[in-house]
């Protein structure tokens, strides 16, 4: 975290290091992760340990997903590339936002397997329609409907910086950029500066400030539960909703045909005041764990971390900043190094739990209160 402070311009870092408003959400996922107690346990054989998994039914080489991010080509140049790369070469997922730098065309063709694909529903639907096309065929092998961000949670440091509708970019972003000439000269050797998905396909959406304007008024305020059929008719494949903090909602989604669904408050970017996912998990388990499978993310920043959310019955996880950091502050190698400590610890934590296997991890790993 501290060598992408140093590397990425001020107003990128803090586009990732922060939360909305008072930011309570965004500190209550890791502090409530951090507050869960192991279970040490001994005298128990550990060889053949394995953090191998499956999320929605493909392989995973530990229950850790790469959560979309936004323009997390402006971390690092062609960062979504890279970071798809790593993800690919470590045997995780790779989630492709929306609104990333890299297009999915883009992406697959620098890729081997396919990747994951996340989708904002906005209201030039022929727009979503013809999205949802171009990743099936770029062979993506999962779609991710996000379904929190039909109002956008403000932050406060991207007012101040000017990464707002439209964006103010003024004397302070310059000499931001300036003062970062790594950065500026590994952006002046990429062409890949704007909304890949959006260049090229959303009308009047060219230049940046004119993207920002049509995202911030595509948002769609109708939006709701029906317009799933809609999504579940069109793609076929591999189904997860993101954002899911309410047992009742977890119902609902449940009964949209969605293979997953991930409990998540978008890391503490929207509803600040809402509570940990952490502290979501069980009651959403109990409620659709037998119907769906279940996701978190929010707060991991650890093998620790993900080893409480699997004993709390997640089936997978995901991570956002720990990656993003990495990316800003080394690249495609940084990814694979968070992706490293986090299955090195991981694998330790299962051990000194008395653990081998992923699938054995439950609530009997960790103290009771
Ligand atoms: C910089 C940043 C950009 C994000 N952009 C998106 C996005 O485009 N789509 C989306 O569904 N979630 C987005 N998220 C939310 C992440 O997918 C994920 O829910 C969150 O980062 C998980 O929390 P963590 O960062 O504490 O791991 C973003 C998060 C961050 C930090």
């Amino acid at each position: 975290m501290e060598l992408a402070r140093r590397r990425v311009p001020r107003m990128f870092f803090d586009y990732v290091d922060s939360g909305a408003y008072t930011e309570a959400t965004y500190r209550a996922n890791e502090a409530d992760l951090a507050a869960i107690k192991l279970r040490q346990r001994v005298g128990r054989k550990l060889s053949d340990r394995s953090l191998h998994s499956t999320m929605v039914s493909q392989p995973v080489a530990m229950p850790v997903a790469l959560a979309p991010t936004g323009i997390a080509g402006m971390q690092h140049a062609d960062g979504e590339i890279l970071a798809a790369q790593a993800a690919e070469e470590f045997g995780v997922p790779f989630t492709l936002s929306t609104m990333s730098v890299c297009s999915i065309e883009d992406v697959a063709a620098h890729c081997t397997k396919p990747f994951w694909f996340q989708l904002y529903v906005m209201r030039d639907r022929g727009f979503v329609d013809a999205l949802i096309q171009r990743a099936m065929q770029a062979k993506c092998s999962a779609l991710m409907v996000t379904l929190d961000l039909q109002v956008v949670g403000q932050r406060h440091k991207d007012l101040r910086n000017g990464l707002s509708t439209p964006p103010r970019l003024g004397l302070s972003s310059v000499l931001q950029l300036a003062m970062r000439p790594l950065w500026c000269a590994q952006m002046l050797a990429t062409r890949r500066h704007r909304l890949g998905n959006l260049v090229g396909h959303a009308k009047g959406a060219d230049d940046l400030t004119s993207m920002s304007a049509w995202v911030a008024d595509q948002f769609d305020l109708e939006f709701n539960w029906e317009d799933l059929a809609w999504i579940r008719h069109r793609w076929p494949g591999k189904l997860i909703l993101k954002g899911i903090m309410d047992a009742d909602d977890a119902r609902i989604a449940a009964s949209t045909g969605a293979d997953a669904i991930i409990v998540s408050n978008h890391g503490g970017r929207q509803l600040d005041g809402a509570a940990s996912t952490i502290s979501k998990l069980p009651s959403i388990v109990e409620a659709v764990g037998d119907r769906v499978e279940v996701h978190m993310d929010g707060g991991i920043r650890s093998g620790q971390d993900v080893f409480r959310a699997i004993a709390l019955g997640a089936r997978g996880t995901y991570i956002g900043r720990p990656f993003l950091y990495g990316l800003g502050a080394i690249g495609k190698a940084g990814v694979g190094l968070a992706l490293d400590i986090i299955v090195n610890e991981l694998d330790t934590t299962m051990a000194l739990c008395g653990e081998r296997h992923i699938s054995e991890i439950g609530p009997h790993n960790l103290e009771t209160k």
